[in-house]
C-alpha cells in the first residue's frame, strides 16, 4: 500500500462510524419509507400546493420520507365533481402523475362520503337520481385512474359512534346497501385497485362492531373489500392502544388488511373531550383552548414522542396485518388540526415541525427500528 492511501478510506471510516452525512457535514436524517420498507408503506396526505410542488424543501421531504400518498382534499366530490356533468381533474391528474413519477403507492380519497359534497348532490331527492349519481361518479373517476391509483377509500365514515348507520343522504335514499353498490361499482371500474372502508373511531368497540358488520356484509354479497382504514386522529395524551390492538386482530380475522390512513396525534384540548373526527364539528376560539401558541413545550413534545413510539411498536408487532401507515399531512404547519374543530389554533400533531425539522416523535418512531430492545413492552 502506498504511503497516502489511507486517506482514500477516511471518508468510508467516518461514514460508517457516524451514519451518512450530507455535503454540509450534517448528519442525514433516516428515511421513514426505507426504514419500514419490509413492514408497511409510510404515507402522507398531500395538500394542493404540495401536489403542485410549490415549495422545494417540502417536496424534498415528501420524496425522501413517504412511499405512499393520499389526496387530502382534491379527490373529494366538491372538488373533482362540481356539477352533474362536469368533472375537474386537473389537480387529481397532477396528484396521480406525482405519485407515479416517484413510484409511490397512490390512494384515492374518497368516493362516497357525506361531507365535502358538491351542492348538486346535496339537493338530490330521490333514489334513482342518487343511484345514477353514484354510477356516474364512481365509474368516471375510478376508470380514469385505472391501473394508476393503487387503492380507493370507497366509502368514508358511514357509521355513528354506536355502530349504527349514519343517516347520510346516501343512507336515507338508498338504504344500507349503498355501501355494497359503491364497492361493486369501484370493483367493476378497476378490478386491480384495492378497495377500503375508511372511518374514524372504528377501533372503539361499538363502532368497530359496525365496521365488522359492513365488511361481512360486503363479503356475503360477493363484493371485494381489501382493507379497512382506521383514520387515527387521536389525542397524543389519550391514544387508545388496547382498542387499536384488538381492532387490528378483529379486522385481520376477517381476512382484510388494516391501514392507518389519517394518523395525527394532536396535543391540544378538545372542547367536548371527544374523540370524534367529524369535520362538521365546530367550536368557538378561546385562548384557553390554544395553550401552545408560542411554541410546543418540551414536556409535551416528549409525551407525544412516547405515544408515537408506543403506537409504532404496536404497528410493528402486527406488521403482517398492516399494509400502510399514512400521516394526515407532512408537517405541523399545514395540518388540518390547526383549523379544526376550532379555527386559528396552533397544533403540533405530526413528526415534522413548521420548519420541516424532525421532532422528538420522529426519533421515537425510528428508534422502534434501530433499537429493537425498545420494543420489549409488546
Ligand atoms: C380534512 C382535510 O384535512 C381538511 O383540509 C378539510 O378542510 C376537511 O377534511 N376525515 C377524513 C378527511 O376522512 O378527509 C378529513 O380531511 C379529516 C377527517
Amino acid at each position: 500500500m502506498k504511503r497516502n492511501n489511507w486517506i482514500f478510506f477516511l471518508p468510508l471510516v467516518l461514514f460508517s462510524c457516524s451514519g451518512p452525512k450530507n455535503l454540509t457535514g450534517e448528519k442525514e436524517l433516516p428515511s421513514l419509507k426505507k426504514m419500514f420498507q419490509q413492514d408497511f408503506h409510510i404515507g402522507a396526505a398531500l395538500s394542493a400546493p404540495q401536489i403542485q410542488q410549490k415549495d422545494s424543501a417540502t417536496n424534498r421531504l415528501i420524496q425522501k420520507q413517504f412511499g405512499s400518498i393520499t389526496a387530502e382534499n382534491i379527490m373529494k366530490c366538491e372538488v373533482i365533481h362540481p356539477e352533474w356533468n362536469r368533472y375537474s381533474f386537473e389537480l387529481a391528474d397532477q396528484f396521480v402523475d406525482y405519485g407515479r413519477k416517484n413510484r409511490m403507492f397512490i390512494v384515492g380519497h374518497t368516493l362516497i362520503w357525506h361531507s365535502q359534497l358538491s351542492p348538486f348532490v346535496q339537493k338530490i331527492k330521490n333514489r334513482d337520481s342518487m343511484q345514477l349519481f353514484m354510477e356516474n361518479h364512481i365509474r368516471t373517476i375510478v376508470s380514469r385512474y385505472k391501473g394508476k391509483v393503487n387503492g380507493w377509500d370507497v366509502v368514508n365514515e358511514a357509521l355513528n359512534e354506536d355502530g349504527t348507520y349514519r343517516k347520510s343522504i346516501f343512507y336515507e335514499l338508498l338504504g344500507e346497501d349503498f355501501i355494497i353498490t359503491a364497492f361493486r361499482l369501484a370493483q367493476e371500474a378497476d378490478p386491480g385497485a384495492a378497495l377500503y372502508y375508511n372511518d374514524y373511531n372504528i377501533e372503539q368497540p361499538k363502532k368497530r362492531a359496525g365496521a365488522i358488520a359492513i365488511i361481512k356484509k360486503l363479503q356475503a354479497a360477493g363484493v371485494r373489500v381489501d382493507g379497512v382504514g382506521i383514520q387515527g386522529h387521536w389525542r397524543s395524551y389519550k391514544v387508545p392502544l388496547q382498542d387499536i390492538e384488538e381492532s387490528i386482530r378483529d379486522f385481520a380475522a376477517l381476512g382484510v388488511k388494516v391501514h392507518f390512513t389519517e394518523l395525527d396525534l394532536g396535543v391540544l384540548p378538545n372542547p367536548w373531550d371527544s374523540d370524534a373526527a367529524d369535520v362538521n364539528m365546530k367550536a368557538e376560539y378561546s385562548a384557553k383552548m390554544n395553550p401552545y401558541a408560542g411554541g410546543l413545550p418540551d414536556s409535551v413534545a416528549t409525551q407525544q414522542a412516547g405515544s408515537y413510539g408506543e403506537l409504532f411498536r404496536l404497528f410493528l408487532k402486527y406488521k403482517d396485518e398492516i399494509d400502510r401507515v399514512t400521516f394526515w399531512g407532512v408537517h405541523d404547519g399545514q395540518s388540518w388540526l390547526n383549523g379544526w374543530p376550532i379555527r386559528g389554533r396552533t397544533n403540533y400533531p405530526l413528526l415534522f415541525d413548521r420548519k420541516l425539522q424532525p421532532k422528538p416523535a420522529f426519533f421515537k418512531v425510528t428508534e422502534t427500528k434501530t433499537n429493537p430492545s425498545s420494543r420489549k413492552s409488546f
